[in-house]
């Protein structure tokens, strides 16, 4: 086969594979490379194209040389094969792109609070500059942690200390390093809940059980119940329904845990975001007993592109993470957790999270407002978060997000968050997504369909 003058491919790696792929292994017979002039010969390239696909065999060890003889192929017992067959990726297309999205999670970019964050970069960047240090702390920056602990005290009555917390990247992941460092034992988890649970619990060993929500929050009778070892559940704003724990349900809980030594994981996602009352102080800070890991994010409050979060461990679990994980790296970098201590200290979060909220709690209103006008569109109205449940009873779920489509506006079936659905009417808006302009436009339209389609 001759060589290909055209390729990007350098000739001597062209010429290496090719021998490379001449070889027959099970010939039996000694094999001998012709010499260096020769090769140069037969395959018109120079002599120092041949010597480099010569050295490069040589140095992977695929010949050897005998001074004064030549270079022969090693009689190895295995040879790679020439071109292995790659099995097919399975591909998932992404969805068409639509106008007005209400995918959850995500939230519009604040001018202001994007220069401020750059800034916090900028400043990360100059720090790491002049004081160049060696791997960050696997935990997270020691200054990190202590700023969240004042942070989480104040914001959300959370008690700790800085060694208890390890800097994650997200709360998924704090979540599934929490499970593995936990001895065996079943999860119970919320029904309807967070999507990946079940697969993440599974890898860390965990099976779970379902409880079901009820507009109390998780269902204490259930849990009562099941007696699983842990419980993984959303009190501020249950994901994805959005009810509250009540105070009363919260001591029981906790009673529950502490009586049976059981662990509660409170993921605390986007208590940032209560758009009517104070929300009320995390679980954890009303624990009796040292029974409460709790989960948070940076994605809700910047970006979730970010890929930030926290996990703070009880006390009983920091030596047990230390002995499992004291040879780990730090899950986010170094830089980019200086830069959110940056963020801390010219106070540039705490304006962040009170500029979004207020842009988002205007959307939720002229959405609940948009949606009242309606009865054909229930939602399950909580006054928190990044999103809003919502029922569309009577309409079949494959012709409404069909025609919804055709109308540039995609929200989001419920069916994949729920272990045995009860019906297929349950969508989910992540109505921080769009912009106060494009709402105005998105609601009538998606009401317009609905009365189209209904009865
Ligand atoms: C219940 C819940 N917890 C946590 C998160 C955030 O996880 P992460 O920080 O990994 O983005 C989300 C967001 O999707 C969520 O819905």
């Amino acid at each position: 086969m001759p060589l290909d003058r055209d390729s990007k491919t350098p000739l001597y790696l062209q010429l290496y594979q090719l021998l490379k792929d001449s070889y027959l292994p099970k010939s039996g017979n000694q094999q001998q490379l012709l010499s260096i002039r020769r090769m140069a010969q037969t395959m018109n390239v120079s002599k120092t194209t041949v010597e480099q696909a010569y050295d490069q065999l040589l140095a992977e060890g695929y010949v050897y040389t005998v001074p004064g003889s030549g270079y022969f192929f090693k009689a190895l017992k295995a040879w790679p094969t020439a071109s292995p067959k790659t099995p097919a990726i399975p591909v998932s297309t992404p969805p068409k792109p639509v106008t007005y999205d209400f995918r959850y999670g995500a939230t519009q970019l604040l001018k202001p609070s994007w220069n401020a964050w750059k800034k916090a970069v900028r400043d990360a960047l100059r720090q790491a500059e002049a004081n160049p240090v060696s791997y960050p702390d696997a935990q997270g920056l020691p200054a990190l942690r202590q700023r969240l602990t004042t942070f989480l005290r104040t914001t959300r009555g959370v008690r700790c200390q800085p060694d208890q917390i390890v800097i994650t990247n997200g709360a998924k992941e704090g979540l599934a390093l929490l499970l593995s460092i936990l001895p065996a034992g079943t999860l119970g988890i919320e029904n309807p809940g967070y999507r990946g649970l079940p697969a993440l619990a599974s890898a860390a060993g965990k099976a779970t059980v379902a409880l079901p929500v009820t507009t109390q929050g998780v269902s204490l009778t259930a849990i009562k119940a099941a007696q699983p070892q842990f419980v993984y559940t959303t009190p501020a704003h249950q994901f994805p329904l959005g009810y509250v724990l009540p105070i009363a349900q919260r001591l029981e809980l906790l009673q529950w845990a502490a009586a049976e030594s059981r662990l509660i994981i409170e993921d605390d996602y986007d208590s940032e975001y209560r758009y009517h009352t104070q929300p009320l102080p995390a679980l954890q800070s009303v624990a009796m007993a040292d029974q409460v890991a709790y989960l948070g994010t940076f994605a809700k409050g910047i970006d979730p592109t970010l890929r930030m979060g926290y996990l703070v461990l009880p006390v009983h679990l920091v030596a047990v993470y230390h002995r499992q994980y004291q040879y780990r790296s730090a899950m986010v970098a170094g830089l980019l957790q200086q830069a959110m201590v940056a963020y801390f200290d010219s106070g540039a979060y705490y304006r962040h999270i009170s500029r979004s909220r207020s842009l988002n709690r205007r959307k939720y209103q002229r959405l609940t407002q948009l949606l009242a006008t309606t009865d054909r569109i229930q939602p399950i109205a909580t006054g928190a978060g990044l999103q809003l449940v919502v029922r569309i009873p009577g309409i079949a779920q494959k012709a409404l997000l069909a025609a919804l489509t055709a109308a540039d506006i995609r929200i989001y079936p419920l069916d994949s968050n729920w272990q045995a659905m009860p019906s297929h009417d349950y969508y989910l808006l992540g109505f921080t997504a769009v912009s106060l302009a494009d709402l105005e436009v998105a609601i009538p339209r998606l009401i317009a369909v609905c009365d189209q389609l209904g009865h």
